[in-house]
């Protein structure tokens, strides 16, 4: 295994959080599962042996604030406590976990985990918008996971049972015809926050991306979990509009 030293790094750091609280045990999961999915995206793009170290280390280290966050703020919601992606950044930085990698490949891996959470991407080099571009779509694959299998109301604040009698509001319907990522302040019921996931797919970099969402068909599964009372034709017509969207960008 090529990043054995890094994985030994993550595995000595998180054993200092409570593992048998869900939360923590789920971050680590979510962890292996992204490293997979980077190492398919990076296969796709012909990374060398070593580009394909640095971008599994950048998914091994992306969500390495999450864990000092819910200590600290007993929450994963950035807005409310603090961005993980700054604090892993700076617990990173404070550490020796980068050490086998040179200044510049360092840099990027900070770069690219400091930017994997935000609205947007700021003007970087190259090779480093690729990392990060990359770490954006594994993030968002396993994401998608977490939405269909773990419980429902952790993960978006609302259950099967509240979303049953709700509706997706005009603006954020309208996101998803335009093909935006859901603008997370405007929502405003329970269905449009899962709404949010499946914007996904407008902000996906690569057709690789597209695929191992499509394959894994986790976006629509809590969809099909429910009869919606109101909004069956609403969330049909948007899961139509979803898949060809994907059929036409995979
Ligand atoms: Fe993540």
């Amino acid at each position: 295994m090529a990043i054995e030293k890094e994985r030994a790094c993550f595995n000595a750091y998180v054993q200092g959080f409570d593992l048998e609280q869900d939360q923590n045990r789920l971050k680590v999961i979510h962890t292996m599962h992204v490293v997979k999915i980077m190492q398919q995206i990076g296969r796709f793009l012909n990374l060398s042996d070593r580009e394909m170290e640095v971008a599994e280390t950048i998914a091994l280290f992306h969500d390495i604030g999450r864990f000092e966050q819910f200590k600290r703020y007993n929450t994963f919601v950035d807005h409310l406590s603090v961005d993980h992606a700054d604090l892993g950044k700076e617990i990173l930085e404070r550490s020796d976990f980068l050490d086998r990698f040179s200044g510049k490949e360092q840099q990027q891996i900070l770069m690219a985990i400091q930017f994997h959470n935000k609205y947007e991407l700021v003007p970087m080099d190259e090779k480093t918008i690729q990392y990060a571009k990359m770490i954006r779509d594994a993030d968002k694959c396993d994401i998608l996971r977490v939405f269909a299998f773990e419980p429902i109301e952790s993960t978006t604040s609302t259950s099967y049972e509240s979303i049953q009698n709700d509706v997706v509001s005009e603006e954020i319907e309208a996101m998803i015809h335009n093909h935006q990522c859901i603008d997370k302040t405007k929502r405003k019921t329970g269905l449009d926050i899962w709404m949010t996931f499946l914007g996904f797919f407008f902000d996906v970099n690569y057709p690789i991306t597209m695929r191992i969402m499509k394959k894994q068909g986790y976006y629509r599964l809590p969809f099909d979990r429910i009869r919606f009372r109101r909004a069956q034709k609403q969330v049909d017509s948007i899961l139509s509009e979803i898949e060809n969207y994907i059929a036409r960008n995979s």
